[in-house]
């Protein structure tokens, strides 16, 4: 059920403080990923929250959501898409910029990533200020895709990310 999934997540994160900033605690999920059983069971938790049958393609974010992504895809059967940092694919692409705590960044997808209306679920380990995961939905629907789910490993929900991205259904395993 949804307590031991969240009880699970809990077990296999490390919390490092200040990382990769003084005055930041990061969640290191890597725990998680190396536990075979346990990252099954995460996979399986997310698929069965939407559907399997709920979405066409499963797109992940640089650099933990390729994990998740991945895994979905082949146990669904679905195709992948990998949502990039700025200057990674070769082909015309779609960014989306957003703030971070310094500066900017910049999320792209080629052009010609998704068919139209294809249905996208989105998925990354971590959902914090939001602005990547805003940047990487509004990429999926500028590519004429539709974001039938969002899931994250983990939800910092001090920083209100889920408010950025209303009124789409944000799903978390794990809430801190
Ligand atoms: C982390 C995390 C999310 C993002 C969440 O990625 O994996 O993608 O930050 O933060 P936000 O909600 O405040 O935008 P990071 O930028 O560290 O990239 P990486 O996975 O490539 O290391």
């Amino acid at each position: 059920d949804e307590k031991a999934i969240a009880e699970l997540v809990a077990g296999h994160v490390v919390d490092v403080p200040d990382f990769p900033h003084a005055g930041i605690l990061f969640k290191d999920i890597t725990p998680l990923f190396a536990d075979g059983p346990a990252f099954r069971q995460v996979v399986d938790a997310v698929i069965e929250h939407h559907g399997r049958s709920s979405f066409d393609v499963v797109a992940g974010v640089e650099a933990r959501g390729f994990l998740l992504a991945g895994a979905i895809a082949y146990a669904t059967g679905t195709g992948a898409l990998a949502v990039r940092k700025a200057g990674k694919l070769p082909r015309e692409v779609l960014s989306a910029s957003y703030a971070l705590e310094y500066g900017e960044a910049t999320l792209e997808v080629h052009r010609d990533a998704l068919q139209p209306a294809q249905r996208v679920l989105v998925v990354d380990d971590l959902l914090a200020t939001g602005g990547t995961a805003e940047a990487a939905l509004s990429l999926v629907e500028q590519a004429g895709g539709m974001v039938t789910g969002f899931s994250v490993l983990i939800e910092l929900a001090f920083l209100n990310g889920r408010d950025r991205l209303a009124p789409r259904d944000v799903h978390a395993l794990l809430t801190v």
